[in-house]
């Protein structure tokens, strides 16, 4: 059993995504736990009603980004995960945080990457014009929102709409790609070719859902 830790700092519906599809599909794995850096994070509460152990690392109880990530890699450590998922969890990571977990730790990120590192990807997509917009699963690096893509999801931009039109459209094809994703991980079907990462059997690394 591949051992599964995930990381949010807010509503949680990606974790609540993986751990649904893990105990669905029988996954060969299991969520160890969830951790928040936010006291209030709703997804700690379902976290709670799956009995899944939680811990939360507030990082405004600590001076420097250096100490937060040194407790939180001990609180994770503690659970010895085989993989770390970052979950909407809002944190800039130090690179010796990242390093530590190279090719072991995942993030989603709402844009179709490379395009709109960083926050506010959906404004910034409809201001652009896009007519595309989505989301990408990426192995994490220490530069923000950048390291291998394991899978993309892409939605049409839709006339009139808003940042919460499109961030809830987004959302949909989020919660399927990264289920995807971590399962890929976990069976061992995600294969490094330098810096890129490919399917083992070349299942279709993206879904278009136009
Ligand atoms: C998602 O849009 C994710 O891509 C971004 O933050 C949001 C988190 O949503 N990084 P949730 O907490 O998983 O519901």
């Amino acid at each position: 059993m591949k051992r599964l830790v995930i990381l949010i700092s807010g509503r949680g519906s990606n974790m609540e995504a993986i751990v649904k599809a893990c105990a669905a599909e029988g996954w060969p794995a299991e969520v160890v736990a969830v951790i928040s850096n936010r006291p209030a994070a709703g997804g700690l509460q379902f976290a709670a009603e799956r009995g899944i152990a939680s811990a939360v690392v507030d990082h405004k109880a600590y001076a420097s980004r250096e100490d937060f990530d040194a407790e939180l890699a001990r609180v994770i450590d503690g659970f010895a995960p085989d993989l770390v998922v970052l979950a909407g969890f809002m944190r800039i990571l130090t690179s010796g945080f990242t390093a530590r977990y190279a090719r072991r730790m995942l993030n989603i990120h709402p844009s179709l990457l490379p395009s709109f590192t960083g926050l506010h990807t959906h404004e910034r997509a409809l201001e652009m014009g896009c007519k595309i917009a989505g989301a990408t699963v990426h192995f994490v690096t220490a530069e923000l929102d950048h390291g291998a893509i394991v899978m993309q999801g892409v939605v049409p931009v839709a006339p009139g709409d808003d940042a919460k039109t499109l961030s809830a459209r987004v959302l949909t094809v989020e919660h399927r790609i990264y289920p995807q994703s971590v399962r890929w991980f976990v069976d061992g079907a995600l294969v490094w070719d330098g810096e890129r990462v490919t399917h083992r059997d070349g299942a279709a690394q993206q879904l278009l859902l136009l």
